[in-house]
């Protein structure tokens, strides 16, 4: 452990947090009026609903992927109430291609529980935001911050590398007395003014300048107290988290072609893998595959070369296994339907698919 440095194993906060909790926000909302995003779509007419949805698309992707989907989804549901009004199959297909579609079932159930019960009007206060689905305790921290300049502390992963970095945390941030740190850091760090920017600059500082490897420190505003850049350990802070194998699980999805050129999909239950999504016909073993097919005319099958997707907690191979139907029957039930390539029709297909 380095004499300016937190570490897990217990240390007194005050002691370092003090001066260098002085000296960041000024320095970080300098820089931030010079060289800060101002000018991003969420930040145009920034309602609570708009800064809502931009906060769960970046919750896992990036700012240059999530723009255009943001563009689409706020043409479509400029409002909470049209979004609370929309199917799910609609709002899962203008997020197809932006992957964890848990936050998009998250955000039409959120949509109908602010219109159902508060009457269209986000909350105001922060365990009220944190009460929505898919909203924790950092985007609604966010959300009340720059949309209604509330002063809460936010520690998204950027900010967590920022305040590792720079008041020397070390130990997984993952693991909870290290969270703790870094919870009680972000929240001095706020400043009682100037929420809205503040919130805004240490999020930019984290995307664009403090980088997970080689961060720009040359052109940093708090390199001059920063404790890794002074003790040369960023490639070091955070420390990595701990790497679990992802186990492996194999299925086999069935592509049933019929005569036209059209496939079989299938709509999965509201929750679980894909939910809401339509997929491909899938089954746990070739036999079962095989067994449910006598129910068609088969003529010429081939099976495909696998696949593999990687979800967060597991890794599915997927054998596909493409089959020629003869005849031309109607889909097997009513989450079902012949899709034929490039239709434009309103689902949300998994990625796979
Ligand atoms: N990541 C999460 N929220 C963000 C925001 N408002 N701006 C840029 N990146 C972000």
């Amino acid at each position: 452990m380095s004499s300016g440095s937190f570490s897990k194993s217990g240390y007194s906060l005050q002691l370092a947090a003090s001066s260098l909790v002085g000296a960041l926000s000024p320095a970080l909302l300098a820089w931030f009026e010079r060289a800060g995003r101002k000018h991003l779509p969420w930040q145009r007419d920034p309602t609570p609903y708009r800064v809502w949805v931009s906060e769960i698309m970046l919750q896992q992707t990036q700012v240059a992927t999530v723009i255009p989907y943001y563009e689409r989804f706020m043409q479509r549901f400029p409002d909470v109430q049209t979004l609370a009004a929309a199917r799910l199959d609609e709002v899962l297909h203008l997020w197809t291609g932006l992957g964890y579609y848990a936050r998009a079932r998250n955000l039409h159930r959120a949509a109908q529980r602010v219109v159902g019960e508060f009457k269209g009007v986000f909350p105001e206060d922060l365990t009220t935001m944190q009460s929505l689905p898919g909203v924790g305790r950092s985007t609604a921290g966010a959300i009340l911050a720059l949309a209604r300049g509330q002063r809460h502390p936010i520690l998204d992963g950027n900010v967590k590398r920022v305040l590792a970095r720079y008041f020397g945390v070390d130990g997984d941030p993952g693991e909870r007395n290290v969270l703790a740190i870094l919870w009680s850091l972000a929240e001095q760090c706020t400043p009682p003014a100037r929420a809205s920017e503040y919130t805004q600059a240490i999020m930019d500082l984290g995307a664009t300048v403090c980088v997970r490897t080689r961060p720009h420190c040359a052109v940093c505003p708090l390199h001059a107290h920063c404790i890794a850049r002074i003790e040369h350990r960023q490639a070091q802070l955070p420390a990595p988290r701990k790497k679990r194998p992802r186990p492996q699980r194999s299925a086999h999805a069935l592509i049933l072609m019929r005569a036209d050129g059209a496939i079989l999909l299938e709509r999965r239950p509201p929750t679980g893998l894909w939910g809401g999504l339509w997929t491909l016909p899938q089954f746990d073993d070739a036999a079962t595959a095989q067994a449910w097919t006598e129910q068609w005319r088969v003529g010429r099958t081939h099976a495909l070369p696998p696949l593999v997707h990687a979800f967060t907690h597991f890794e599915l191979l997927l054998h596909p296994l493409l089959m020629e139907l003869t005849d031309e029957p109607p889909p097997p039930h009513a989450d079902a339907c012949w899709y034929a390539s490039g239709e434009n029709v309103a689902i949300g297909l998994a990625a796979p698919t």
